[in-house]
């Protein structure tokens, strides 16, 4: 079994609020970051693909198949986004660094060609970063 990681990198802003619950609670519980005006990212994507090396091909997976998928799937609809507004999931889910590691993983799962998809992590900064696995 290889395990073959590609790296994209994309900008978004967001911000954090629970509908459920009041204006005091959403400010305790997520400080500045529940101002609805947002702030921005940098963030970094690891998505790994686990496989058996196809002898025909020396390859896992084909990195430009994966690339474009990612493209596709990934940067074309969170790259430069306010995420609370314009990514569909999070008007329901608040785009914390987890939610956003399994929407990712939702879109990208069933789209990658040969092997397998085993890990999105993503950086939200060079020093934080959250592993999600698919369960
Ligand atoms: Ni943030």
């Amino acid at each position: 079994m290889v395990y073959v990681t590609r790296r994209a990198e994309f900008s978004a802003s967001h911000f954090y609020h629970n509908p459920d619950l009041g204006p005091e609670e959403n400010q305790r519980i997520f400080g500045k970051l529940n101002n609805p005006h947002g702030h921005g990212h940098n963030y970094v994507l690891d998505v790994t693909v686990r496989g058996d090396v196809d002898t025909r091909t020396g390859m896992v997976v084909d990195l430009k198949d994966l690339k474009q998928v990612i493209e596709d799937e990934v940067i074309q609809a969170m790259d430069h986004r306010f995420l609370n507004e314009e990514v569909p999931a999070f008007r329901e889910i608040i785009p914390t660094t987890e939610n956003i590691a399994r929407e990712i993983w939702r879109r990208l799962e069933g789209r990658i060609g040969a092997g397998q998809l085993h890990r999105v992590r993503l950086y939200e900064t060079a020093d934080l970063y959250v592993d999600y696995y698919g369960e």
